[in-house]
């Protein structure tokens, strides 16, 4: 079997903004309740970025506990990508403020815009340098401040989004070539951008020149998410040559607990082995999946040499997903 350069996940970090917002906090602002919001979503509660905490410095405290888990520094990553739909700054990208915060040197640094299917992308955009040899230490980041989209008005979105970050530090490994090795084993990207008006942002630099509030239809997105996620998840385990009843943890995005049970269902994975964080963290867009993979290893889940299936589906609509041996 011919020699192949992989991908490897070899750190994983996650971090939380300190305040907590419950439910019942939200039933104060809005017509809601914990009930409603518990039975439609499973969220129980989110984290909130404080006011002066931008979302570079979530990125950089799950960046510095993933670099540690691998045994690297930041004098080593040549390669950091952020998934943000919330920058600290039109220009420059997050991830050369996560750059210049933690001290890595020159290398590249770019972001990538997928809205909730970031983290898919960011991997699959980073395994096209890990994997080529043109980066030896990679940083993967998803980092959101989503609350700050919201508009507080509006309860049929504001209950649904939180804030956090999550990292992997990905190496290049060389494999057999076979599913028995570590690191990224396959993947499918989608796009389809016709389905603009059922999830976007509803301002932008050169548009109206605002942030602007984060609009959806919250029952077209539902319908879409279950078909198109469980497509290309079939699509991922074929690229990496696994049967889905392979797979030992599916690391779906956090949105909605109902989407998560659903795609297992579709898709024929067992309950037990989907690793859900939506009730404490809600939908940190691009940050769920690594914030649900550093939360599985952290209580002990998840363990090396595991095969892992990661999922998303966001505004674009974009979605995806990644197939890869811890
Ligand atoms: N509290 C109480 N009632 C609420 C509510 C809230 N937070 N949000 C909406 N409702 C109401 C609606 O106003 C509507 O009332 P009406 O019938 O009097 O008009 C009713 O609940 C049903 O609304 P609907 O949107 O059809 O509910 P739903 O069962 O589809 O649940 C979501 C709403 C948002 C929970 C659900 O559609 C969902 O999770 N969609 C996916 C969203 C998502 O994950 N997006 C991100 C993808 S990355």
């Amino acid at each position: 079997m011919t020699k192949v350069l992989r991908s490897v996940v070899t750190g994983v970090g996650g971090f939380l903004p300190k305040t907590v917002v419950t439910n019942d906090d939200l039933a104060r602002i809005v017509d809601t309740s914990d009930e409603w919001i518990v039975e439609r979503t499973g969220i129980r509660q989110r984290h909130k970025a404080a006011e002066d905490e931008p979302v570079s410095d979530l990125a950089v405290e799950a960046a510095r506990r993933a670099l540690e888990a691998a045994g690297r520094r930041p004098e080593d990553v040549d390669l950091i990508v952020v998934g943000t739909t919330t920058p600290d700054l039109t220009f420059p990208a997050t991830a050369t403020i996560v750059q210049r915060k933690l001290g890595c040197p020159v290398g590249i640094a770019f972001d990538v815009q997928a809205v909730c299917s970031g983290f898919v992308y960011a991997l699959s955009t980073a395994d096209g340098f890990v994997a080529r040899g043109r980066s030896k230490c990679a940083l993967v980041v998803g980092a959101e401040t989503m609350t700050r989209l919201m508009d507080w008005t509006d309860r049929g979105t504001c209950v649904l989004f939180g804030d956090g970050a999550g990292a992997v530090v990905l190496e290049p490994q060389e494999g057999e070539g076979t599913t028995a090795d570590r690191g990224l084993l396959g993947f499918a990207l989608r796009a389809d951008g016709t389905k603009q008006d059922l999830l976007y942002v509803d301002g932008g630099v050169s548009t109206n020149g605002q942030v602007g509030h984060l609009r959806m239809q919250g029952n077209q997105v539902f319908r879409h998410a279950v078909v198109n996620i469980s497509e290309a998840i079939f699509a991922a385990a074929a690229d990496a040559g696994i049967d889905v009843h392979d797979v030992d943890w599916f690391i779906p995005h956090q949105a909605n607990q109902r989407i998560l049970e659903g795609v297992a269902k579709r898709v024929g994975i067992a309950e037990e082995k989907v690793i859900s964080t939506v009730a404490q963290h809600a939908n940190t867009s691009a940050a769920s999946i690594p914030l649900a993979l550093y939360q599985g290893l952290q209580d002990g889940r998840i363990k090396p040499g595991q095969l892992l299936l990661l999922e998303a589906m966001g505004g674009g609509l974009t979605w995806g997903a990644c197939v890869l041996r811890l």
